[in-house]
């Protein structure tokens, strides 16, 4: 408090000598940006207003009213506001005892069905289904809206709300709720998705049974979600593709009061950032407070290390992999050769052979730069009606064809999965673009044809993606993510008619729409897990948010190193599979208190940690300050990491206590798959339990010589608990603390 005054008078003086030596005009509302102002768990005996953030926001505010300046108040889940505040406003408030964290609000991206027959989670009578506990189930979809008469959303059938719902439709301009999408809230005009990644994603997880889904034909079939009974509440908080904290945070905010079961969010930052300023972990956290489990995607940011930005232990972090239906595209070659590669081209071509066009363009642009097809460097005189050839893996070669007017575009691969075109375009890989280029080569005269695309299956599914997002965690090294994979290339399911097919959608000219579409990224794997998670939701209400995600984690189907680069770093625990979820056997529960624990180690203050959590009473203990050799994580996970010093020997333990889950008299005995580099002990080495809910604790500790730098320095092991009936697997990773390097 003392120092909080002393800061303020020296401001003061300081303002004085600036506006006197005439520096600080009264501009001042052009310097200001939106800025989050986090302050932590609702106490029950406050009730939190409006009135009391503008109170709090007059105290620093220089030269703006605070009615202006408050952008959004948080304060029926947890407790905070956005305002539009100068850097200097934006430290005096972070200074305020009352306040966890100020962050300037960002920007966060879009994470952009065979997919659950593909899971084993079939539509028929062997699968336990309740439809009446199903209908009971709502799941939160914080998106970019949904097109509420997309058949994916019909409620034929459905009954009216369960009673505990307290949300309303407040969905804006011409968007109406139904008995399936029970609710909306939106910051926008209208919560319609006029993008297609909300339909996309609140459909694959909780979508209706459509039949004949396709697009344009293509990978035509069922079309459904995990669990087509629950309901659907829509959370609009992408405009286009940009989503900014404020508006996640109120969408928190409102779907927790709502009532919602779960939450899925395909959103998120290109790389981790502090807990207390991710408002995805700051929204999440409280929702886990109220028994709400987060489903959040992994990121699209590639198989480059630590390129997770899903961090946080309450959060449920999923990886994207290939599953068995996949797309290709053919191009036949004037000399009768077939080139096969990567397309969503949905259209039947014109019968017969067209010309191919390479290296010949403007004057202005250099050879190269056409081969290229740099902008502005293809010549319509040339290129139109033709099918143009681009030496290049860029996108941007698309936009320059459709400028030109090409009929289609042959180029180079960055991307291993079919997209769709504003135009027939296919990427090959590098062996068989040298094959185009050899036979462009070979005539004076060259013709190409692109067909229409084909699925087929691909049996060497899955396998993680190349763009998924890596581990290890930055954040919080001892918490292993991401925390699970499922299918996340070439999905279809529901889309908006409004929504421009392509990403590359400033091209004009293409006047295409559809009801479904094909999409990858974590964006589309994330709801694969929502939906499981609503699906073991419904078949067990009472389970907390960390026994729904220990489920789906300890019986996901292990991966195999030799086929993922990175192991555990790119698949956490393994593929989802919803089915042996179902009845896991043992969970892993965390409980509030571990998370204390937990913020301490991430070095937060006791006031801190007393705001965010509502404890007052707690305080650190002792050396809890972050120090990895000596403490692996106290968080009870599902699975089990820890980094330790490059070539120092080490001595890991962790303390694991399960819950019984599944025949009340059973006993577990523990297996360990080691490779020679580690030993690993586990004691006791046998559980016994005689009651459901029974809970018993574990030890395991790892010791191993030194890990050497570089990749080859992540060991993978793992713990299974079996009792014959049910395995119980958690991973176990030690990697040093050179991992990057
Ligand atoms: C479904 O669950 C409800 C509520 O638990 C129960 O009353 C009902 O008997 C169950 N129905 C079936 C078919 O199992
Ligand atoms: C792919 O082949 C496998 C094995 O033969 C089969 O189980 C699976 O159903 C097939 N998938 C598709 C999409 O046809
Ligand atoms: C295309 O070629 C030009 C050289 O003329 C080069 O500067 C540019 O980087 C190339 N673009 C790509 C994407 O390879
Ligand atoms: C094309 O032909 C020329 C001369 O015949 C040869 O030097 C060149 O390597 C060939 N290029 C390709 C890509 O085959
Ligand atoms: C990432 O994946 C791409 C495509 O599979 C591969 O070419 C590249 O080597 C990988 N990068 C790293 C750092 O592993
Ligand atoms: C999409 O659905 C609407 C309404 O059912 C239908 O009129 C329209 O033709 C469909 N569009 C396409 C491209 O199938
Ligand atoms: C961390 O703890 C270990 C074991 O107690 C100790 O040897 C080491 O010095 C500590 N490191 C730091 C940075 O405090
Ligand atoms: C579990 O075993 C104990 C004795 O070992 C027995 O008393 C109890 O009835 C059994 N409980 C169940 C549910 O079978």
């Amino acid at each position: 408090m003392v120092k909080f005054m002393y800061s303020q008078i020296q401001l003061f003086i300081l303002l004085l000598g600036l506006f006197a030596a005439g520096i600080l005009s009264l501009k001042a509302n052009d310097d200001r940006k939106v800025y989050i102002v986090y302050m932590g768990s609702i106490s029950e005996e406050h009730v939190v207003t409006s009135e009391y953030h503008i109170d709090i926001l007059q105290q620093v505010l220089e030269g703006s009213t605070a009615e202006e300046s408050l952008v959004r108040s948080y304060k029926r889940s947890f407790n905070g506001f956005a305002a539009r505040l100068t850097e200097k406003e934006s430290k005096n408030l972070n200074s305020k005892k009352e306040v966890v964290s100020v962050f300037p609000s960002k920007t966060l991206q879009l994470q952009t069905t065979r997919s659950w027959d593909f899971l084993g989670l079939v539509e028929s009578d062997v699968i336990p289904r309740n439809l009446t506990t199903e209908s009971n189930v709502i799941l939160g979809a914080f998106d970019t809206g949904v097109w509420p008469e997309s058949p994916s959303f019909s409620d034929d059938g459905f009954g009216p709300p369960p009673k505990k719902w307290k949300g309303a439709c407040k969905g804006g301009n011409d968007f109406k709720c139904n008995n399936k999408v029970i609710g909306a809230s939106t910051t926008f005009d209208s919560a319609r998705d006029d993008n297609g990644h909300g339909s996309h994603t609140a459909s694959t997880a909780a979508g209706r049974h459509v039949d004949h889904a396709n697009f344009y034909g293509l990978a035509e079939g069922i079309a459904r979600g995990a669990v087509p009974s629950a309901r659907i509440a829509v959370y609009k908080v992408c405009g286009g593709e940009s989503c900014s904290d404020s508006d996640i945070l109120t969408a928190f905010d409102e779907a927790i009061a709502d009532g919602v079961d779960l939450i899925t969010i395909s959103i998120g930052s290109t790389n981790a950032i502090s807990l207390y300023e991710d408002s995805i972990a700051i929204g999440a956290y409280h929702a886990a407070q109220k028994g709400i489990l987060t489903v959040n995607s992994a990121g699209n940011s590639g198989n480059t290390s630590s390129s997770v930005a899903s961090v946080a232990p309450w959060l449920f972090s999923v990886a994207a992999a290939s599953s068995d239906r996949r797309i290709r595209d053919k191009v036949v070659l004037g000399n009768g050769k077939t080139l096969l590669g990567y397309s969503i081209n949905p259209l039947k071509s014109e019968k017969g052979l067209f010309p191919l066009v390479f290296g010949v363009g403007s004057s202005q642009c250099s050879k190269e730069s056409i081969r290229n097809c740099s902008s502005g460097c293809l010549d319509e005189e040339f290129v139109k009606g033709k099918i143009v050839v681009c030496d290049n893996s860029y996108d941007s070669v698309i936009d320059e064809a459709l400028r030109a007017g090409a009929l289609g575009v042959l180029s180079r691969v960055a991307i291993e999965f079919a997209q769709f075109y504003p135009l027939p375009a296919i990427r090959l890989e590098p062996n068989e673009f040298e094959e185009l280029l050899s036979y462009l080569n070979s005539t004076k005269n060259p013709k190409a044809n692109i067909l229409k695309s084909f699925s087929f299956n691909d049996t060497s599914a899955p396998y993680v993606i190349y763009f998924s997002s890596r581990g290890p965690n930055i954040i919080a090294s001892d918490i292993l993510k991401p925390d699970i994979t499922a299918p996340g290339v070439e999905i279809i399911a529901a889309f908006s008619p409004l929504a421009s097919l392509s990403s590359l959608d400033d091209t004009g000219g293409n006047e295409m729409s559809a009801n479904f579409s094909i999409l990858s990224g974590t964006s589309m794997s994330c709801p694969h897990v929502a939906g499981a998670s609503v699906y073991l939701k419904s078949l067990h209400p009472d389970w907390s948010p960390s026994a729904i995600k220990s489920a789906l984690m300890t019986t996901a189907c292990p991966m195999s190193p030799s086929k993922n680069q990175d192991a555990e770093f790119a698949y956490g625990s393994g593929h989802l599979d919803p089915v042996k979820a179902a009845n896991p056997g043992l969970v892993y529960e965390t409980l509030e208190d571990e998370y204390l624990t937990f913020f301490c180690k991430l070095g937060l203050s006791k006031d801190q940690i007393a705001l965010i959590t509502g404890n007052k009473s707690f305080s650190c203990p002792e050396n809890s300050t972050r120090n990895q050799s000596s403490l692996p994580n106290d968080v009870n996970y599902p699975s089990l990491s820890a980094m330790v010093d490059v070539g120092t020997p080490f001595n890991v333990k962790f303390s694991r206590t399960v819950t019984n889950v599944g025949v009340a008299n059973s006993t577990y005995t523990v297996k360990v798959e080691s490779p020679k580099e580690v030993m690993v002990t586990v004691k006791p080495s046998t559980l016994s339990f005689t009651s459901l809910n029974e809970k018993k604790s574990f030890d395991v500790t790892v010791v191993g010589k030194g890990l050497s730098k570089g990749p080859s320095s992540i060991i993978s092991a793992s713990l299974v608990w079996s009792d014959g009936q049910h395995s119980v697997r958690s991973p176990i990773v030690i990697y040093s603390n050179s991992f990057a390097l």
